[in-house]
């Protein structure tokens, strides 16, 4: 094993640590050095800031960043969500304190823009709000720490909270709304191939100076039960994405749950849709300063990398932890729903908050390739404003 790993582009230390873990080990599931690269605890990109090269901060979400997301674009999902959320506490019956969790707040300002919303238009619901936020990374949480502090000052200790994981929320502790927001497409996957009429898993080798990727039989027997449960069948030649993760998250979620009801957002398809055999190399892509690419083996540390999400496959977890779906829409419709138009009235179309709006409502981008899904805990019934519109059947999911 060479001891100077500055042939591959990307953070020195993570690639030296990546190859003496497969030097110790053998090859790491993609799943594992997709982890890894994200979420290292010390050179994860997710995990730390690092500095462009004149020494100066270098972002990772935001226009200044690698990628941007809908809340860095416009202020209108929070004021829209905020809308969606006082109708459900209305329907929860006004509770003591109703929970508003947000998992992977990224730099904050979803939350910042939702917590100023409500204290302009709804301030006896911030007299019950306990606004959560479950964080993985110190980093971004101390990001979104300043972001809030810059715009919004609590009116009571407590009022917003941080934690690292969900498993350090106690069971059915929730009485409000689960939300996340480009999420769940932030966590590792395996990567699969049809080889030979066999599923086959995509490992990270390490030889002859680089990351190679090989061919092995499925990791774990829980990979066998997700491609059973979910009836995924690639055809010869396709590779594609198994989220094991994501279905993790989704039973913790269920657990923490007792009354309420979570939104989901992010870019993806119904299972039927992900593994067709025209999407034939899956989903998976890699961001750096808004260039995209399929090459997760240089910038290791130094770009995001991410795949679509498999509503069905969440739905489907989720109904068998009693949280159980109850609409799936697209982002443009559920914008649509909650009228959306009303939040910029008459503003000059050439103004930057037309424009962003006329972005997240993109026929072609991400008013489509955004879904919402919304499942719900503890309720007989939910009317949501967002499902007005429907994109899709009810069983489509
Ligand atoms: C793609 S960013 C999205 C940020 C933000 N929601 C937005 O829309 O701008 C993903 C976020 O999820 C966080 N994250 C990833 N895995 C997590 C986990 N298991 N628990 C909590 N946060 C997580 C990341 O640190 C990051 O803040």
């Amino acid at each position: 094993m060479p001891s100077d790993s500055s042939h591959f582009s990307g953070n020195p230390t993570l690639i030296r640590k990546l190859i003496e873990e497969i030097s110790l080990h053998g090859p790491l599931t993609f799943a594992s050095f997709m982890e890894q690269a994200l979420y290292d605890k010390e050179h994860g990109y997710y995990m730390t800031q690092t500095v462009q090269e004149d020494q100066s901060p270098k972002e990772r979400i935001g226009w200044e960043g690698d990628f941007y997301t809908a809340p860095e674009l416009s202020p209108i999902l929070a004021k829209t969500l905020v809308r969606q959320v006082l109708d459900i506490d209305a329907q929860l019956g006004h509770p003591a304190i109703f929970t508003f969790l947000e998992m992977g707040g990224g730099n904050g300002t979803f939350a910042a823009d939702f917590l100023q919303q409500c204290q302009r238009i709804a301030p006896e619901f911030l007299n019950r709000l306990q606004y959560s936020l479950v964080e993985r990374s110190p980093y971004l949480q101390s990001l979104q720490k300043s972001c809030i502090r810059a715009v919004f000052t609590p009116e009571r200790d407590g009022l917003v909270i941080w934690v690292a994981s969900l498993d350090e929320l106690p069971t059915q502790s929730v009485i409000g709304i689960l939300f996340s927001n480009e999420l769940v497409d932030a966590f590792p996957v395996h990567r699969v191939r049809s080889h030979n009429q066999c599923l086959q898993e995509v490992f990270v080798d390490y030889a002859e100076g680089q990351f190679v990727e090989q061919l092995g039989p499925l990791s774990s027997q829980a990979l066998q039960e997700y491609v059973h449960r979910n009836g995924i069948d690639l055809h010869e030649g396709q590779t594609s994405e198994l989220h094991l993760a994501a279905e993790e998250w989704m039973i913790q979620a269920a657990r923490v749950l007792q009354q309420g009801v979570m939104i989901t957002i992010d870019y993806g398809h119904t299972g039927s849709d992900y593994y067709a055999a025209d999407r034939k190399d899956g989903t998976f892509v890699c961001y750096y300063q808004h260039t995209v690419s399929t090459n997760p083996y240089t910038r290791v540390g130094e770009q995001d990398m991410t795949a679509h999400v498999n509503f069905s496959a969440l739905a489907k977890i989720g109904t068998e932890c009693g949280i159980l779906p109850v609409g799936f829409t697209t982002l443009s419709h559920w914008l649509m729903g909650l009228g959306v138009e009303e939040f910029v009235g008459d503003q000059d179309p050439e103004s930057p908050e037309i424009q962003a709006l006329s972005q997240l409502l993109r026929p072609h981008g991400m008013g489509t390739t955004f879904k919402v899904l919304v499942q719900k805990k503890g309720l007989e019934s939910v009317a949501l404003q967002g499902l007005r519109y429907r994109a899709f059947f009810d069983d489509v999911l």
